[in-house]
């Protein structure tokens, strides 16, 4: 069989590995012609006995399975009536998601239990359910435990938490003593029990607040943007390049414990706050946690040893100014960790190196690093520092090491990851190996003489920042003063810049007003450019119309705002078919929404792009194609050439990402 390359995704970004055309994943499907036809109208055809073939996938399941075990089809028809398992059943508004929780910070006690078939979970589970105390934090106040901000503001790195996202940005002083602070997503998420419960907030959220003054908007104006002499970056009154460095990795692969220790040793967590993290940590029996904890501020992330929501923090390399987004990496909030991914200029892949847990992490089904690492390459990263964790447990041995490097090596190049892209570092956080500077001990040094993780992340090249462009930041958290009024917008800019001052524009609602104040790291800044990661204090804006999902923009540049989009997608290994009115989860940037497949356009050859079969009756696994959707509500989006940040987007369903892809058009329904 042909393996199929995907060159017609080359345009994700240009300048990655043009001559490349080695984007193959590591299996065929070949669906011939025959097979698609039949998979419109799912027919149950004989297979061996006690057996029947999936119509979509042939796949020959045991008779007792009522969902095929490859692709998740409903079996046809339904053999007796058992009701059908709900953990492999497709999407459905009716049924509960396990991005029910993700969503914005949302607590497990509200949403029930989940994640039941992750075992380093349960175990953690187990092991806490004893004597687990919820801690108080102080300043957080009535809010999801992920929505505390205030205790934040002194810390030289910190979190907040909608959008799936907690800023590390603190408020202005002024707003310091705000007493109900409320963020707008966290408003409508907070009692969510389902994905239509979720749906329809979102959708009353429209009605209630936006809708009224949301206009579906064409593409941006072409009109010529001339940037103003303080918008253009000045080299030499900072040396430091900004870096935005998402750490991403299967659950449970040191992430977070690599980024507090990272942390510790740059002096960005005083002694005597890690003495402080530690004591609390063993009094909760997870004294292993402690540097975890720095990231993990939640009492639900302590009690239940994982992240859940990105957590931003900041440190100086020598060449960068680096904003560190710790992701999670549970399968449940993966949509969190997407919200991170959107902002990454540069990656460090966490790869646990124990025995059985690389093995688990890199499952093609049940892992996330392979997940992790395509969402990392749709929008576009490229660089990417691999670091291969828990060397201790292996003794640091050099053949585990090299296997991990083998088999994950082949799989980012099929991901058309750039081999000189890719650095490779064996460490361990516990042990304080090879982070900041070279090994001490022995085991690894005697082997390992390459950069150690800091030198790799100074190596990192930062991106051209699209600073004479309008401005144009998504928000992924939104801060509001209700005894004030006021709002921040967190986010990273994406184009343009901004000081005190400057007219801005939040779609979709279309309010506008001026930047009263700028933070970045809890600093006041005097100008904010592409590539920050900011809090921008807004003035003259209604509070209830800044939510995370809205972007700010140029007041003469609109960005677009439409519910009907053209797509080029990719589906992804694992995916459920996606067929004619298939109901899935659409992202862009920081905007979830619920979309319906309005048309499958066409299926596009892998090789050249060009379309192979008109209206194609279903899509399966990495078969790529056009097709357009119509969403729930609108959101802020462009086509892809016009903004790769806004031209990006996730498809999920049942809790996976069974697609991603680019806007090629917005249509606008007349
Ligand atoms: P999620 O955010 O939930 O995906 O987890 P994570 O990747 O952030 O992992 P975390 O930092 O919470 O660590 C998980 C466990 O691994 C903790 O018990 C850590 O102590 C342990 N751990 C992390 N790094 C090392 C290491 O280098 N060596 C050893 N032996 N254990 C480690
Ligand atoms: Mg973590």
């Amino acid at each position: 069989m042909p393996r199929k390359g995907l060159s017609n995704f080359d345009d994700y970004d240009d300048g990655f590995d043009d001559e490349d055309d080695a984007y193959d994943y590591d299996y065929d499907i070949d669906i011939d012609e025959h097979e698609e036809e039949e998979a419109a109208e799912p027919k149950e055809e004989i297979a061996k006995k006690g057996l029947w073939r999936c119509a979509i996938c042939t796949y020959d399941n045991d008779e007792s399975m009522f969902v095929c075990d490859i692709c998740g089809v409903l079996r046809h028809p339904v053999a007796g009536n058992q009701s059908i398992n709900k953990t492999t059943a497709p999407f459905k508004f009716g049924a509960p998601s396990p991005d029910d929780l993700v969503s914005n910070g949302l607590t497990s006690s509200k949403a029930g239990p989940k994640g039941s078939g992750d075992a380093s979970m349960r175990q953690k589970e187990k092991q806490d359910s004893a004597e687990q105390k919820p801690l108080k934090k102080g300043g957080d106040n009535s809010e999801t435990s992920s929505r505390g901000r205030h205790d934040k503001l002194d810390n030289s790195f910190s979190k907040g938490g909608a959008g799936g996202i907690k800023s590390g940005k603190s408020l202005p002083k002024a707003k310091a003593d705000m007493s109900t602070e409320t963020s707008s997503s966290s408003k409508y998420l907070e009692t969510s029990e389902s994905l239509t419960g979720t749906m329809n907030k979102m959708s009353l959220i429209g009605e209630t607040e936006n809708t009224s003054e949301i206009k579906i908007r064409g593409p941006r104006s072409q009109s010529k943007h001339k940037p103003e002499e303080w918008m253009l970056l000045d080299k030499e009154s900072d040396a430091l390049s900004q870096l935005n460095l998402a750490i991403v990795g299967h659950v449970d692969s040191g992430k977070s414990t690599l980024s507090g220790r990272l942390l510790h040793l740059l002096g960005r967590i005083s002694q005597k706050q890690m003495h402080k993290y530690e004591k609390e940590a063993k009094l909760q029996g997870k004294g292993s946690f402690a540097y975890a904890w720095a990231l993990d501020e939640s009492a639900e992330e302590r009690e239940r040893g994982i992240t859940m929501t990105v957590a931003v923090a900041y440190f100086n390399s020598k060449r960068h100014h680096v904003v560190l987004l710790d992701s999670p990496g549970h399968k449940d909030f993966v949509p969190n960790m997407i919200a991170g991914a959107t902002q990454a200029d540069a990656a460090i892949l966490v790869i646990d190196a124990s025995v059985g847990a690389f093995e688990a992490g890199f499952d093609n089904l049940k892992g996330q690093t392979r997940e992790h690492a395509r969402v990392l390459r749709g929008f576009g990263v490229e660089q990417v520092i691999v670091a291969v964790n828990k060397m201790d447990i292996v003794g640091y041995s050099k053949e585990r090491f090299d296997l991990i490097k083998q088999h994950v090596g082949s799989f980012l190049q099929s991901c058309r990851f750039k081999d000189s892209s890719l650095t490779w570092i064996p460490l361990s956080a516990m042990e304080n190996q090879n982070l900041v500077v070279a090994p001490s001990d022995n085991r690894l040094s005697s082997w390992y003489q390459g950069p150690c993780l800091l030198d790799a992340v100074d190596s990192v090249k930062s991106p051209d920042r699209d600073v004479s462009k309008p401005l144009l930041m998504p928000i992924c958290d939104a801060v509001r003063s209700t005894s004030q009024g006021q709002v921040s917008a967190c986010g990273k800019l994406e184009a343009g810049a901004v000081r005190p001052g400057s007219k801005i524009m939040v779609m979709p609602s279309g309010d506008q007003g001026t930047v009263r104040s700028l933070e970045r790291d809890s600093q006041a800044c005097t100008i904010a450019r592409a590539g920050d990661n900011v809090a921008i204090a807004l003035q003259g804006i209604d509070a209830n119309q800044v939510m995370a999902g809205d972007v700010l923009c140029h007041p003469d540049f609109p960005v677009s705002v439409a519910t009907h989009l053209e797509l080029m997608v990719l589906v992804l290994e694992g995916a459920t078919p996606i067929l004619l009115g298939s109901q899935l989860e659409f992202h862009v940037h920081h905007a979830k929404e619920a979309a319906t497949v309005v048309k499958l356009v066409a299926m596009l050859d892998p090789k050249t792009g060009q379309p192979t079969k008109k209206s194609p009756r279903c899509l399966t696994a990495k078969q790529s194609a056009m097709l357009e959707v119509s969403l729930q509500n609108p959101v802020c989006v462009e086509t892809f050439s016009e903004s790769r940040a806004l031209g990006r987007v996730f498809l999920r369903s049942s809790g996976r990402t069974v697609a991603m892809g680019k806007v090629t058009r917005i249509i606008q329904d007349l």
